[in-house]
């Protein structure tokens, strides 16, 4: 049977742009890896959904005097439009708040229930008179009770970045006046019951990042504590029991649910099982770091409370978070780059061989450095790999009019060149297989400087014996970077395989790359440089212009 996979990355919160932070850790090394799977032949689809619910979209929908379903609507557009534009090709784009949702994590909580793994306690919490409403954390304001800052959220001081225990002079957000404690009923997952469970999974899942892994079972040997899954809000999914009228679950209780319950929307209108092929697929959830106790507790827990009715993932690709000029991103402190931004000023290919290049498979910190970018797109995108590939095409078109000539009997250097060929497939794929995606892409960057130390030391311009073979094996060699560097730059290799006249889009598999696919007599495209240099004064611009400004 072909392979299969389901890939997710974490859902992005339906209130603001999407900016450089966001892509790093997730949409694009998800984006990256969907497009190598299916260039393998893995029948694989990426499915994302905005993250529609919770508290604080509801509290900034109000501000702004729409309906938190309009609110959530714009957003969703927007950030579809920006995520396209950065080439993240995403199968299926939903929403945490559809119907189809809705009724799945109804659903998903019944049958928690049934087994005994829900039960409700009464809880004291803030509850405003004026207003008539309880108070979850993001309605209440206060001074921080560490660094004294004021106006800050009870569940998070933005100025320190500490969780104030008891926020001091508390404030309903909305009215202003001081809110009064009053009782609640509230329903609780018992993750308790889910310790041993969670803990065999863990152990027997050996596709997940060991250092993760190490600590989540720490958490879990420490003792897990029940959670909290209920709001006394308007804006979320119903609780479907009649005595809990006017109450909805927390945005974390259905928001990773819309992982399953979009791929099986999509999936069936497609015709095809989505639960069957759900349950027979690779599931890869893609996360930053900071989301690692929800998707390696809550969320696997959730599925083996309803006796695994729906696979538990196979990987769940934890990276670090992307920091600006070594300062950690805070969009509020305007300490960001809107991805729409970067775009208008450099393609996107830029920005994704960057962003990989710098991004290793583990949890530890990445950091956009404005001169580093400049650097590496001048030096290695532009000096190695558009240096080579305009090259080779470059001197095929000048020396044989574009014609590959017929290449003659291999001397040393060229058999080595020929199997560098051969193996770039297993070279690049055994790593991409691991999730190491930079250091893949660094094994291409170093194919192609290989060759362009091949050329240069054959010398074809001197037209000497031997050229040929140059010719033949670099043109060649253009055509596996065109095919290796498709995940990474889907436009940049369109363009190459465009040049070498194959036609607009690739339509290739993985292991082409490895065969000599370009033979004798076959004629060029047009060649024409690929990329253009980043300017140092444009970076000191952007620098100013785009922020990030305190
Ligand atoms: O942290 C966040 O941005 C959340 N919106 C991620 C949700 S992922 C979930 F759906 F699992
Ligand atoms: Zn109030």
């Amino acid at each position: 049977m072909t392979k299969r996979a389901i890939i997710t990355s974490a859902l992005p919160y339906a209130n603001g742009e999407i900016h450089l932070g966001h892509v790093a850790s997730t949409y694009l090394p998800a984006d990256v890896t969907t497009r190598f799977l299916k260039l393998t032949g893995v029948e694989a689809y990426y499915v994302c959904a905005s993250d529609d619910f919770g508290t604080p979209i509801l509290i900034q929908s109000e501000k702004e005097g729409k309906s938190p379903a309009e609110y959530v609507a714009h957003w969703n557009k927007r950030d579809y439009e920006d995520f396209s534009s950065f080439d993240i090709d995403f199968d299926y784009f939903y929403k945490t708040s559809s119907e189809e949702n809705i009724t799945f994590v109804q659903d998903v909580f019944n049958k928690l229930n049934d087994a005994g793994h829900i039960y409700e306690q009464e809880i004291i919490q803030s509850y405003c008179t004026d207003c008539e409403k309880f108070l979850p954390d993001r309605y209440v304001k206060g001074s921080c009770p560490h660094c004294s800052a004021e106006d800050q959220y009870s569940d998070l001081c933005e100025v320190c970045g500490r969780i104030p225990e008891e926020i001091l002079n508390p404030k309903c957000a909305i009215c202003g006046k001081p809110p009064i404690k009053e009782k609640t009923n509230h329903y609780f997952f018992k993750l308790k019951n889910f310790g041993d469970s969670l803990h065999q999974w863990l152990e027997e899942n050996n596709h997940l990042q060991k250092d993760v892994k190490k600590y989540v079972q720490n958490w879990i040997k420490s003792g897990l504590i029940d959670w909290d899954i209920t709001r006394d809000i308007s804006w979320g999914v119903p609780v479907p029991l009649d005595d809990a009228k006017g109450k909805v679950f927390y945005g974390w209780f259905d928001n990773h649910l819309a992982y399953i319950s979009t791929a099986i929307k999509f999936l069936n209108d497609k015709g095809i099982d989505g639960k069957e092929f759900w349950n027979s697929a690779e599931i890869y959830h893609f996360i930053g770091k900071d989301i690692v106790y929800h998707h390696y507790l809550f969320l696997p827990a959730m599925r083996l409370g309803i006796e695994s009715e729906y696979k538990l993932p196979d990987y769940i690709p934890t990276r670090g978070h992307l920091t600006l000029q070594a300062k950690k991103i805070s969009k509020s402190r305007n300490w960001y780059i809107g991805l729409k931004e970067f775009l208008q000023f450099y393609p996107a290919d830029y920005l994704r061989y960057y962003l990989v290049s710098i991004n290793p498979y583990s949890q530890d910190d990445l950091n956009f450095d404005w001169d580093d970018f400049a650097t590496r797109i001048n030096s290695e995108l532009i000096g190695n790999l558009g240096n080579f590939v305009n090259r080779a095409l470059g001197f095929t078109k000048k020396a044989f009019d574009g014609t590959v000539p017929e290449p003659e009997t291999f001397d040393e250097k060229d058999s080595e060149a020929e199997q560098k060929i051969k193996s770039l497939s297993s070279d690049v794929g055994t790593l991409m297989e691991q999730n190491h995606l930079d250091r893949a892409l660094k094994k291409i960057m170093e194919f192609s400087s290989y060759f362009n130390q091949y050329f240069q030391h054959k010398e074809p311009w001197k037209k000497g014996p031997g050229t040929a073979n140059c010719v033949y094996l670099s043109v060649n060699a253009a055509r596996s970077l065109a095919i290796a560097i498709l995940p990474f730059m889907p436009t940049s290799a369109n363009k190459i395989w465009n040049q070498l006249g194959l036609g607009d889009t690739i339509s290739a598999k993985w292991v082409d790359m490895s065969e000599l696919g370009i033979s004798a007599n076959h004629s060029l495209g047009e060649a024409s440089p690929l990329f253009s240099k980043v300017e140092s004064e444009d970076i000191e611009n952007h620098k100013k212009q785009l922020g990030p400004s305190e």
